[in-house]
């Protein structure tokens, strides 16, 4: 169960647009069990997107039941070619990322989505989250599009913060 490195910003592959998966890629399984396991290697953490170990897949795997404050979530989840069908509402938290370690923003998102994509076995999945999993997903699909937390800061000023802990 190899642990995968993570990609920090400001490395080009987390600007790059993930391709969608149409076919079944060899490694692919391998690749998700990877991600699972590099992301159970980091306490609290709660997503990872595949270009953030280097793969320009689109492939996140979340579990927000590891999140210090519990919400109501799916547990784990691994979604290949996610889409965000309907957002709802606005809210703004507070967000971090393994590829920015040292910095926390404040974040406007949807307050409630739905997200449809396939999971491990291919099987079609869609998830209907709110609150904290809401933002972790749009988050994770958001690293997908080549888009990270800081690109959608309103004011760099005001809404970034230096990690105090880790
Ligand atoms: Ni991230």
């Amino acid at each position: 169960m190899p642990i995968l490195s993570i990609i920090q910003y400001p490395h080009p592959i987390l600007k790059t647009p993930c391709e969608a998966l149409h076919q079944e890629l060899p490694g692919v399984g391998q690749l998700i069990r990877d991600m699972q396991d590099t992301l159970m290697a980091h306490p609290f953490c709660v997503g990872l997107a595949a270009p953030q170990v280097g793969s320009l897949l689109r492939i996140v795997v979340i579990d927000c039941s590891r999140s210090r404050k519990p919400a109501k979530n799916h547990g784990n989840l691994v979604l290949i070619n996610p889409v965000i069908t309907h957002r709802e509402g606005e809210q703004v938290m507070r967000e971090g990322c393994l590829s920015l370690p040292d910095y926390t923003g404040n974040v406007k998102r949807a307050v409630a989505v739905v997200v449809e994509g396939l999971d491990s076995d291919e099987i079609p999945q869609k998830i209907e989250a709110e609150g904290f999993e809401a933002v972790v997903l749009q988050h994770e699909i958001d690293h997908l599009d080549g888009i990270l937390f800081l690109d959608r800061i309103t004011s760099l000023k005001t809404d970034v913060f230096r990690r105090k802990t880790y």
